[in-house]
């Protein structure tokens, strides 16, 4: 393919350092395991100047939108179209990539007079190639681990962030490590990283549990990890953001809602935020708000009841198995986003998911069940007065539809709830429900099925 990359870069590459979010010390290399040295908090990816570039950042604008005629890979990508904001690349350096990114950003009609709130979209980052919003992460992280030399990349994961990670790791020529609860991660999401070549250990532990194992793993072997603990990982998903606020021709929206598991996407959509409006490309933060579900609901906890001072962990319950997530890594920095843009924490319980993933299937959009606690969160919100009908929203969708077809099917079968404290409550769903029908193969029967679905 010919290099037809339009580079002219506005403002100079990013110089960057890590630093970290806790103590505030500042670094150019980061250790095995993306901790502080001084005090073992977590590290963010800082630029320097930023500031003084603003004049010149006004002309990135043009130069993002441009590079979708190119040919070239690094212009394709929704994630390297913007790499005047990411980490730069030493010389020549060729990224790792799967064209992500570029994802559309829906209206959700029926949705929205669901909530009340006409202008309401989705920004779908199922469509990435892989399925989730893990992609656009992942071709920045995947890229510097090449860049520092190692062969072996390894996560824990709820199952996205595996698929993604394999997928990267086979495009890239680097092996890759795979550590997931054993049964409580979806078989397609399994499926994908057996296929793209991982070694998948399905560990007798929860995620809480892989997690940590992989932190003392990578101080043992040689291993790069590719968890959000990276913060390439988290300049990588900012993209997200500049591409949402690209659609909306850079008015931002009054609110961004997206789901809470890790607390790594929240973090970097936020740092988006803050980083676009100190260069000046937008006038305002949009209030970004966090919604997870009630059996998983560390960070409500944490903002309630020790008022974002302390993690309160919990043992985490819950079908959106993506969520299922106790201890969050990156709370810390997801309590500072939410400070900085005045967002709100929320939490859904079951029955409300599964109703709110309903709901947008019913739009011919579909997500997994983790991204539909956005518009369940959404209707909370609406609720409390915090968001108003005259605002514009967008839900974050996360992940694809076809991620978890067996919590799809137990819906319209309607065994999604049975024998558990649910099942009665959730017979007020009966009217989302479009269980498949076995039918004889005769025309009578298949009329009689659509005049009674006419009814
Ligand atoms: N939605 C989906 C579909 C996810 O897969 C995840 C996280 C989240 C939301 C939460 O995002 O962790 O950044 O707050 N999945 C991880 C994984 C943890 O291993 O795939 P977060």
């Amino acid at each position: 393919m010919p290099n037809l990359s339009t580079s002219t870069p506005s403002v100079r590459e990013a110089a960057f350092r890590f630093r970290c979010i806790a103590c505030g010390d500042l670094n150019d290399n980061a250790s095995q395991n993306f901790r502080c040295r001084q005090c073992g908090d977590l590290l963010e990816i800082t630029y320097r100047g930023w500031k003084k570039a603003e004049p010149e950042a006004r002309n990135l604008k043009g130069s993002w939108r441009q590079r979708r005629l190119s040919q070239s890979a690094v212009d394709q990508s929704g994630v390297w179209r913007f790499r005047e904001v990411l980490p730069a690349l030493v010389g020549d350096a060729e990224v790792i990539t799967l064209r992500e990114g570029n994802t559309p950003l829906y209206e959700l009609p029926q949705c929205a007079r669901i909530t009340g709130v006409p202008r309401l979209f989705a920004k779908h980052q199922g469509l990435n190639p892989t399925g989730s919003f893990k992609d656009a992460g992942m071709t920045v992280a995947a890229t510097f681990a090449r860049l520092s030399g190692f062969r072996w990349v390894a996560c824990a994961s709820t199952g996205n962030t595996s698929a993604s990670m394999a997928a990267y790791a086979a495009r890239g020529g680097m092996r890759s490590l795979v550590l997931v609860p054993e049964g409580k991660i979806s078989w397609s999401k399994l499926s994908q990283a057996l296929d793209y070549g991982a070694v998948t250990c399905q560990l007798r532990t929860d995620f809480d549990g892989c997690l940590r194992l992989l932190q003392e793993l990578v101080l043992r072997a040689p291993v790069y990890q590719l968890n959000s603990i990276n913060p390439f990982r988290l300049e990588g998903q900012k993209t997200l953001a500049l591409e949402l606020l690209e659609q909306l021709d850079w008015q931002p929206p009054d609110h961004i809602i997206v789901p809470g598991g890790n607390l790594g996407n929240s973090s970097a959509i936020g740092k988006a935020l803050v980083e676009m409006s100190d260069l000046g490309l937008i006038s305002h933060l949009p209030k970004l708000s966090v919604i997870q579900a009630e059996g998983a609901n560390a960070l409500v906890r944490t903002l309630r009841e020790a008022a974002g001072k302390r993690l309160i962990s919990v043992q985490a319950e819950t079908r959106a198995t993506a969520v299922r997530i106790g201890n969050p890594a990156s709370w810390k920095k997801a309590v500072h986003v939410l400070e900085a843009t005045s967002g709100a924490c929320e939490q859904v319980t079951e029955i409300e998911i599964a109703q709110a993933k309903a709901e947008i299937g019913a739009e011919g959009i579909g997500c997994e069940p983790a991204s539909a606690v956005t518009l369940a969160g959404l209707k909370k919100l609406v609720k409390q007065c915090f968001v108003k009908p005259e605002e514009t929203v967008v839900l974050v969708l996360t992940g694809n539809l076809l991620k978890d077809p067996d919590f799809t099917m137990g819906f319209h079968r309607g065994d999604l709830f049975k024998g558990s404290a649910d099942e009665g409550a959730s017979a007020a769903l009966n009217g989302l429900r479009r269980p498949p029908i076995v039918l004889d193969a005769t025309l009578e029967a298949v009329i009689r099925t659509l005049e009674q679905a006419e009814k």
